[in-house]
């Protein structure tokens, strides 16, 4: 996208290395136990699910239609390259191009809006979590990779692309969250997927403004799954 030299998912062969690093088992284990949050929080008939950052369809593939029915799913994202790859594996699929800067969806329009694997490829998170509450009625449900304290930055190449991966301590996203949305009252729930990745909910209340830890809890027991199934292809 112009003027967003940190987004290079457009680049030459980016998006293609992307999906071939994304069928390793690693991968699949770890987009399963992102499945495995969302059912928590998703149930119920005519659940309608907005996708920020929807990719290549990895997760739609999880979502629906387990979770939720095609037609209540909607993907977005901003790299065309990405969401050929999807469209190609889903022609069924609303895999659509849009910025979670700048959704084109009204407010309140969707039950759950969803962001995996994103936050840590920004350069700001508070707009880009502020349109995910704006547009989301009930729950908004992201990752993380987490670090003790502040704001961890390095840098990943993929391709010869330079990416930004960042690192957010707890206290760093709910002030974050806080500054971006000074009137609301959120309830924080933290599900802990593993050492490197969390699952944060954020979910509007009524009460006065300011950011609640609710629950904090563990998602499946995925490494011991990972390291089972890895030894069962190995055998
Ligand atoms: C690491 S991939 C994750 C894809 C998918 N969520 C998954 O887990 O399989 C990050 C995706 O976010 C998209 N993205 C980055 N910035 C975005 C933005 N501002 N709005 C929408 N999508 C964005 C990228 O184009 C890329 O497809």
């Amino acid at each position: 996208m112009e003027n967003r030299p940190w987004e290079r998912w457009n680049d030459e062969g980016v998006a293609e290395t992307i999906e071939s690093i994304w069928t390793e088992v690693s991968e699949k284990v770890h987009r399963d136990a992102l499945a495995e949050l969302c059912a928590v929080y998703m149930s119920g008939p005519g659940l309608q699910v907005l996708e920020v950052g929807c990719g290549t369809g990895r997760i739609y593939e999880r979502l629906v239609p387990r979770l939720v029915s095609n037609e209540n799913y909607t993907g977005v994202d901003t790299s065309e390259k990405m969401l050929e790859i999807g469209r190609r594996k889903h022609p069924q699929a609303r895999l659509q191009l849009g910025d979670g800067f700048g959704l084109a969806f009204p407010d309140r329009s969707v039950d759950v809006a969803v962001s995996f694997e994103v936050l840590g490829h920004l350069p700001e998170i508070g707009g880009f979590l502020r349109e995910m509450m704006r547009v989301s009625r009930k729950h908004a449900i992201f990752t993380v990779w987490p670090c003790a304290e502040g704001m961890i930055e390095t840098s990943e190449v993929i391709r010869g692309s330079r990416f930004i991966h960042r690192q957010y301590s707890h206290d760093y996203l709910c002030q974050q969250l806080a500054q971006a949305l000074p009137g609301l009252a959120i309830d924080l729930d933290v599900a802990i997927l593993y050492t490197e990745c969390w699952g944060y909910v954020a979910s509007p209340r009524s009460g006065p403004p300011g950011v609640t830890l609710r629950h904090l809890f563990p998602v499946g027991n995925y490494r011991l799954s990972l390291l089972r199934e890895m030894a069962t292809t190995q055998r």
